[in-house]
């Protein structure tokens, strides 16, 4: 089973995260990794139902999402989260409880934020219409350390996401692209559809990935057979050739 991880987004509302992590999320299903994004938004209509936002429900709302990450990432997954997490107390809890974690601070100033203001409630927060709200009447506690930070209001959405992305390789969560050095198999069409069904697809999203995969656990098994030195010089010569391997 790979092993696991979550990144986990915070930031304040407006700056960024849920961009992020949905370009995030197909990048890591490419290199073959189970995804599962945990977005604010929408886990308080369901696993967050009913919390509000004082400190007690933000802290449970942080308490849930972090617990339910980290069943992704014991498992083998990747969790990604984009919840405001305004407290850094709590990131720390679930950085401890989750281990293989990954704290991306998307920071954006509160002016460009409130310029933004997606959802419209920055003016209703400015107007007193709604109370607490994130960056304006509630405080929001930047990470000291996180692994990432990018600065949505001077990178484009691609700059951030590849820092993002060079980070997880870095830190050697994520393979490289290619598949360990590897350059995935091109699969001709008429075989694709066979082989996409027999997919694991806990594992491997993608046809090209699991054919190369595939390749070499032969070429391993290989070495157990009765091949001559020289037709496995060739196999090899021919994979190098193709660029399946360095
Ligand atoms: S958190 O503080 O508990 O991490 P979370 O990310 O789940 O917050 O939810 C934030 C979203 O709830 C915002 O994007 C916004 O749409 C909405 N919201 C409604 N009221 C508030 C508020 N007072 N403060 C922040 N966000 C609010």
């Amino acid at each position: 089973m790979p092993e696991g991880f979550t990144v986990w987004f915070t930031g304040l509302p407006s700056s960024g995260k849920s961009t992020l992590a949905r370009l995030l999320e197909p990048v890591i299903q490419r290199r073959g990794l189970h995804v599962e994004v945990f977005d604010g938004d929408e886990v308080r209509q369901h696993l967050s139902k009913g919390l509000g936002f004082s400190k007690e429900d933000r802290d449970e709302n942080i308490r849930r999402i972090a617990y339910v990450a980290g069943l992704v990432t014991r498992t083998g997954g990747v969790a990604i989260t984009c919840a405001i997490s305004p407290y850094r107390a709590l990131r720390q809890e679930a950085r401890q409880r989750i281990g293989r974690f990954v704290e991306v601070f998307v920071q954006c100033p509160v002016e460009e934020c409130i310029e933004r203001d997606v959802k419209g409630l920055y003016k209703k927060a400015l107007s007193g219409e709604i109370q607490n709200f994130t960056g304006i009447s509630d405080p929001y506690e930047e990470p000291e350390n996180p692994e990432v930070v990018v600065e949505t209001h001077r990178e484009s959405p691609e700059e951030s996401l590849s820092k993002i992305v060079r980070r997880l390789e870095e830190l050697g969560y994520l393979p490289p692209e290619g598949f360990g050095g590897l350059t995935p198999v091109p699969v001709p069409t008429y075989l694709y559809r066979e082989i996409q069904r027999r997919l694991d697809r806990s594992r491997f999203h993608d046809v090209s990935h699991y054919v190369t995969h595939l390749l070499v656990q032969a070429l391993d098994d290989l070495q157990e057979m009765p091949i001559t030195d020289q037709q496995r010089q060739q196999i090899l010569g021919r994979l190098k050739e193709l660029g399946y391997v360095e």
